[in-house]
């Protein structure tokens, strides 16, 4: 059987240096596990705007759909910020994301003890949290037509709308109640079902999934804004979080920042089923192309390299080693090894991006 295939797009500023250190991963893996990918590496983003005047070529996208997971860096840069909407690099991401319907998008929030200082909260209110947030992301207001600027009288009016089918909400909820059987078995809905039919119908549905397919699972329902209060009351009170677009957005955003820093926040985008099982999907870390500090190897490739560590565990079903990787990390961590983001304000010497990768390696090493 050939092995399973991994498309490298490393995208712009950081993206190629963080992906530098995935790789040393990916190599150790194939060395020390005998878990082999084939990787091949192509471009996104102004790197292929550059090499071919589109963020995206056809020939690109087309390997990306037949890969059994594509890793992607980061795209955009200042250079480009001159170009027509149509090939800014942003464009090349969202074509792979439509195209590849990738309608469930993992954003985790997990605190790793030693930076339990970061967070802007208490630290025994975060230190030990792991919680899943799965945004719906291809459709709800960001797609809902009509949408548009308009004149009505003498004013104008903008409209979004917010829409959802039965099955697109069905197949969101699915993805959360399986993540949930792999973690703390228990997901929370939230939506605004008190004034919003759209989250009256997003209740019934994940109400129905559940009684049919998942009743093992804890489930239950909170309002989006009451949500948002308690996840900076007792984060630790979720395990799964399932919810729109919309709310999803800022949800993971404000999760995502309980635990620190954006060098250390990986995510995971996922699509249906391919012939061989394994969904559609996209690793990448929720950072940009970081322009202030590219190309000074100051980049921290943790949330790149968590990134693979959730393709290990969600496209390869391999979660003993994504939890290998994960205790690594941690020690290196709790050995005190910091890139620069993770220096407070009392600063300490920073290793560089290929040193954070080099320490990670030996701490894989040492997990043997
Ligand atoms: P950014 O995430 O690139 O950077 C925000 C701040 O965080 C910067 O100070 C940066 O140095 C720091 N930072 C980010 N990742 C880091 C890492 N791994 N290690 C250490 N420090 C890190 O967001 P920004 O500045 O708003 O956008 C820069 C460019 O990236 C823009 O062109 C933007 O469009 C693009 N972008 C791309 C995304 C993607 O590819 N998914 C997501 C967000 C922005
Ligand atoms: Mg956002």
């Amino acid at each position: 059987m050939s092995n399973p295939s991994l498309l490298i797009l490393a995208g712009d500023g950081i993206g190629p240096e963080v992906m530098g250190e995935v790789v040393k991963i990916i190599d150790w893996y194939g060395e020390k596990r005998d878990l082999k990918f084939d990787v091949s590496h192509d471009l996104v983003g102004g790197a292929a705007y550059d090499a071919h005047g589109t963020p995206l070529t056809d020939e690109t996208m087309a390997r990306a759909q037949d890969a059994d997971a594509v890793l992607l860096g980061a795209v955009g840069g200042p250079k480009y910020d001159v170009l027509d909407f149509s090939v800014k690099p942003e464009r090349g991401l969202l074509r792979l994301r439509k195209e590849m319907d990738l309608f469930s998008n993992l954003r985790p929030a997990q605190c790793f003890d030693a930076l339990a200082d970061f967070s802007s909260l208490k630290k025994d209110v975060v230190a030990g949290l792991d919680i899943m947030i799965v945004r719906e992301l291809t459709s709800g207001v960001y797609f809902g037509e009509p949408r548009g600027i308009f004149t009505e009288g003498n004013e104008r009016v903008g409209i979004n709308t917010q829409r959802y089918t039965e099955s697109e909400i069905a197949r969101v909820a699915r993805s959360a109640f399986e993540l949930a059987r792999k973690r703390g078995n228990k997901v929370c809905s939230m939506e605004k079902a008190n004034v919003m039919e759209s989250g009256i119908l997003w209740r019934e549905v994940v109400t129905e999934i559940h009684a049919k397919e998942y009743a093992d699972v804890e489930l239950s329902h909170m309002y989006a804004d009451a949500g948002a209060m308690q996840l900076c009351r007792w984060p630790k009170q979720f395990d799964v979080i399932v919810t729109d677009n919309l709310f999803g957005d800022l949800l993971s955003d404000a999760a995502a920042m309980l635990t620190g820093s954006l060098g250390m926040l990986p995510s995971a985008s996922l699509g249906a089923p391919m012939a061989n099982g394994r969904p559609k999907a996209l690793y990448e870390p929720v950072h940009g192309s970081a322009p202030d500090i590219a190309g000074q190897g100051k980049a921290n490739p943790i949330a790149c390299i968590l990134s693979f560590a959730m393709a290990l565990r969600y496209s390869f079903d391999e979660g003993e080693e994504a939890t290998r990787l994960e205790s690594a990390i941690e020690k290196v961590l709790a050995d005190g090894v910091r890139t620069a983001d993770l220096l407070g304000p009392e600063g300490g010497s920073p290793v560089s991006t290929s040193e954070m990768g080099d320490k990670i390696v030996e701490a894989l090493n040492a997990s043997l």
